[in-house]
């Protein structure tokens, strides 16, 4: 297959949701982890406005036990919003949680396996085309979003895309670690891709962050794959061995990335988005600069 036959427009998008958020416990033992807001949004919203900017129409949420919350958000609210009217107040804010009729469909993980099972039960919906993966926990910051901004990388060179960033080499263990090859501008080839290694084996301090492109036939590698890293079910390493068939490149987004799946990253998120509010940036720098004097 030549690379042209690997740039069909991306409009699907899966969001794993199926996971078990023990982080966060007790917040997260009946509310979805993905539903807890930064200032007045859940995660769940940022990751789906994203994947809006980008063009994405098709919304798929792998769910688990007790998420059901999430695609609830999603739905049209017909008590509350009549209440709302009757009392003249605005509907603005509901806004980004319409769906297009149909355009949202749950699949189900019955036991959250690891990220690359979650992505796997999605492959009936997804069928042939090729779709974009968020992990909402991840919160990509920035203008254009960082699903947009690896869209237009796709569109010149198709294939499959990951977002990447900079840790401290020490941090690498945590994380899916690309092998890079060349780069050019935000754009680096990827020639390698292993899940948590040890720090003197890392081959970058380059980290996999929580949007991927990727072409339908990582749903073949990943039904035979076994458990990798953790004993659970990798998509870091399917996506290794799309490497030896298919274009595969990293893009640097340009933005902030908070890692809202631990507690200090979801605080950092939240002072650094509610200082940026126009709403209240100035009332919570206030806050913020009483809060360190005192
Ligand atoms: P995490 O590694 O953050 O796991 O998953 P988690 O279970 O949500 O949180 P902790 O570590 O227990 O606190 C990254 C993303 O992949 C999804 C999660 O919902 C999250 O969006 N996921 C993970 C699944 O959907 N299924 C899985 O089996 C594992």
């Amino acid at each position: 297959m030549s690379q042209n036959d690997y740039r069909k427009p991306v409009r699907k998008a899966v969001f794993p949701v199926a996971g078990l958020g023990t982080r966060f416990l007790p917040a997260t033992k009946a509310i979805p982890k993905e539903l807890l807001p930064i200032v007045d949004r859940p995660l769940i919203q940022y990751a789906v406005d994203e994947a809006r900017e980008a063009g994405i129409e098709e919304f798929v949420f792998v769910t688990g036990r007790g998420k059901t919350a999430i695609v609830e958000h999603f739905d049209v609210a017909y008590e509350l919003e009549a209440t709302m009217r009757e009392r003249g107040k605005s509907l603005d804010p509901l806004e980004p949680t319409r769906m297009q009729p149909g355009n949202l469909t749950t699949v189900r993980q019955q036991v959250p396996m690891g990220l690359g099972h979650a992505v796997w039960c999605a492959r009936a919906v997804v069928g042939n085309d090729p779709f974009a993966i968020f992990l909402p926990d991840e919160l990509m910051y920035g203008s254009p979003g960082c699903m947009a901004q690896m869209v237009e990388a796709y569109n010149e060179v198709g294939g499959n895309l990951i977002s990447v960033l900079e840790v401290p080499k020490e941090e690498v263990s945590s994380y899916g670690v690309i092998a890079p090859g060349a780069s050019k501008g935000a754009l680096t080839e990827v020639r390698g891709l292993v899940e948590k290694p040890k720090v003197e084996e890392a081959p970058s301090n380059l980290i996999v962050s929580g949007r991927y492109i990727l072409q339908p036939e990582v749903m073949d590698l990943l039904a035979t794959q076994g458990k990798g890293a953790g004993g659970e079910i990798q998509l870091t390493d399917s996506m290794a061995k799309l490497i030896d068939t298919q274009p595969f490149h990293a893009v640097t987004f340009k933005g902030r990335r908070f890692d809202c799946g631990s507690k200090l990253g979801f605080v950092e998120a939240t002072l650094a988005i509610a200082l940026d509010r126009k709403d209240m940036g100035s009332d919570v720098r206030n806050i913020a600069e009483k809060l360190l004097k005192s």
